[in-house]
């Protein structure tokens, strides 16, 4: 199968395991739900998922449930961005293609769906039962971790927001973008490794893989901010310049900031070498990572 049939087949898993995860807008209090849903279901790539999914392939033939810790990715990530969008953080307005969360329910309502998310995300990892109860606990600490506060999804929002209109250096640069977006990231591919029971070997390459391809991913977001059109990402474009964020191409310029994703993507390759040809889906990842266009 090759990659263009591969993502939408995976993405649908996803789709349906998350429609099963998530209370109905029937279940009370039915807003909140309908709010969850709304930006749970408006459309992301589900590369966190993907990620984690791939990763557990790539160790195992067999992970019964592997699907689950997926979603629990995808409910930090949705949750981190209807929180991003909010009028206190980046303000935005468009989001996946739609409004986001705070323009159509409230920002009450925004807050608490970001907070619901976040909060079932570790429901669905405590009621895994394919996995023993110490892996269990191993997860849900990387991925509080990875979006907490020390070097975390948090950390890099609080640093990314404390840098609006700040003198922008190399070092800063790298540690938010490691942070706010890399952290969970490198998580996806390691909760991944770890349900599939990888070894200690295993889960520490594509902790690395996880790494650089993290780091890529918000390289290209940055770039894409500067050379895509608000239609084509589904969400506003040009935004960082004008809220004066620090990004790859205000500290390095558009071209070296296309030579660095790619110097990542290849050293995110060179991780995967001890997997031979089993990893060839997660080679195709990266790639898609820098070369997408949203
Ligand atoms: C956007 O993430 C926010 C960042 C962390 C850069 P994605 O580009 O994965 O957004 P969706 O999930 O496809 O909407
Ligand atoms: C957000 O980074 C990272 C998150 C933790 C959500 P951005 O602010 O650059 O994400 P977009 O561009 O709004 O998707
Ligand atoms: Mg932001
Ligand atoms: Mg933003
Ligand atoms: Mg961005």
């Amino acid at each position: 199968m090759n990659l263009a049939e591969y993502l939408p087949e995976q993405q649908e898993l996803v789709e349906t395991e998350l429609d099963a995860l998530i209370p109905p807008e029937s279940a009370a209090p039915g807003t909140i739900h309908q709010a969850m849903r709304y930006s749970l279901f408006a459309g992301g790539k589900r590369i966190r998922p993907i990620l984690c999914i791939e990763a557990a392939r790539t160790v195992s033939d067999d992970s019964p449930g592997v699907i689950k810790t997926a979603c629990a990715l995808e409910c930090i990530h949705t949750y981190s961005l209807i929180h991003d969008d909010l009028p206190a953080l980046d303000n935005d307005d468009y989001r996946r293609g739609k409004p986001t969360n705070h323009k159509v329910f409230g920002e009450a309502m925004a807050v608490l769906a970001g907070d619901a998310l976040l909060t079932i995300a570790f429901q669905i990892l405590a009621e895994l039962t394919n996995v023993s109860a110490e892996r269990k606990v191993r997860m849900i600490r990387e991925l509080a971790t990875a979006s907490g506060t020390v070097g975390g999804m948090i950390g890099g929002q609080v640093a990314d927001i404390q840098g609006e209109g700040q003198q922008p250096t190399a070092a800063l640069l790298d540690s938010i973008h490691r942070a706010k977006t890399g952290a969970l990231l490198r998580a996806s591919v390691r909760l991944g490794a770890l349900h599939a029971g990888g070894t200690h070997d295993e889960v520490g390459a594509l902790s690395c893989f996880g790494e650089h391809i993290g780091l890529a991913f918000q390289i290209v977001d940055d770039i894409l901010d500067v050379e895509e059109s608000s239609d084509a990402l589904g969400k506003t474009a040009g935004k960082d310049a004008h809220q004066q964020k620090i990004t790859f191409p205000a500290v390095y310029g558009l071209e070296r900031s296309h030579e660095m994703a790619r110097l990542e993507c290849d050293r995110a390759h060179r991780t995967l070498d001890v997997f031979g040809q089993r990893a060839d889906r997660l080679r195709e990842i990266a790639d898609l990572i820098v070369h997408r266009k949203s």
